[in-house]
């Protein structure tokens, strides 16, 4: 199984992120890749995509997403295991806290991916989530501004769940 990790960040927080899942990962997980430079003929390579987008502008994809979310919406995307995670400022945006999780999600899903490493909404305070859906975000909020001292345990415990729903761990 290969796993690619493919992310967008303006100020280098979600990047860490993604280094840290690819720690976690190891050698089943590409290095991670900036979006806007992945080519969607790449897309073959990998079993599951693991997504990382912030939100931006208030209630905006980070801007390299802006431009690349469409080549995740192409046939090939069926089937495919997706993850989605991102990082949010819950504190200064609470009402359009992760946002960008489901604009990206309302993007690709029409092409069929299948959803994995929904995440609890437990734990954060915000009024408002386009990225919430059904009571639980679409995939791990990480909040690098106003809880950082949790980061590091939220994506390990994203990562184990993420592992267990590959029938991995
Ligand atoms: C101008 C501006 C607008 C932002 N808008 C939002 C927002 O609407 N929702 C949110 O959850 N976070 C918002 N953020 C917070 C960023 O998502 C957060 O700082 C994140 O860690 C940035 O990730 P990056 O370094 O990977 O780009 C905003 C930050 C700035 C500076």
């Amino acid at each position: 199984m290969k796993i690619g990790i493919i992310y967008g960040s303006s100020t280098g927080a979600t990047e860490i992120v993604a280094d840290h899942i690819k720690d976690h990962f190891g050698d089943l997980a590409s290095s991670p890749i900036e979006v806007y430079k992945f080519d969607p003929k790449d897309m073959e390579q990998y079993d599951v995509l693991l997504l990382g987008i912030p939100t931006w502008h208030i209630g905006e994809m980070q801007e390299d997403w802006e431009d690349a979310a469409e080549k995740f919406a192409i046939p090939q995307m069926k089937g495919k295991k997706v993850g989605l995670f991102g990082c949010g400022d819950q504190g200064g945006y609470p009402d359009t806290f992760g946002d960008a999780l489901g604009l990206l999600w309302d993007i690709i899903e029409p092409a069929g991916p299948e959803l994995i490493g929904r995440w609890s909404t437990d734990g954060y305070d915000y009024e408002a989530s386009v990225g919430e859906r059904d009571g639980t975000f679409l995939g791990l909020m990480v909040d690098e501004d106003h809880q950082p001292s949790l980061s590091n345990e939220r994506i390990e415990k994203w990562c184990t769940q993420v592992k267990q729903e590959l029938g991995l761990g």
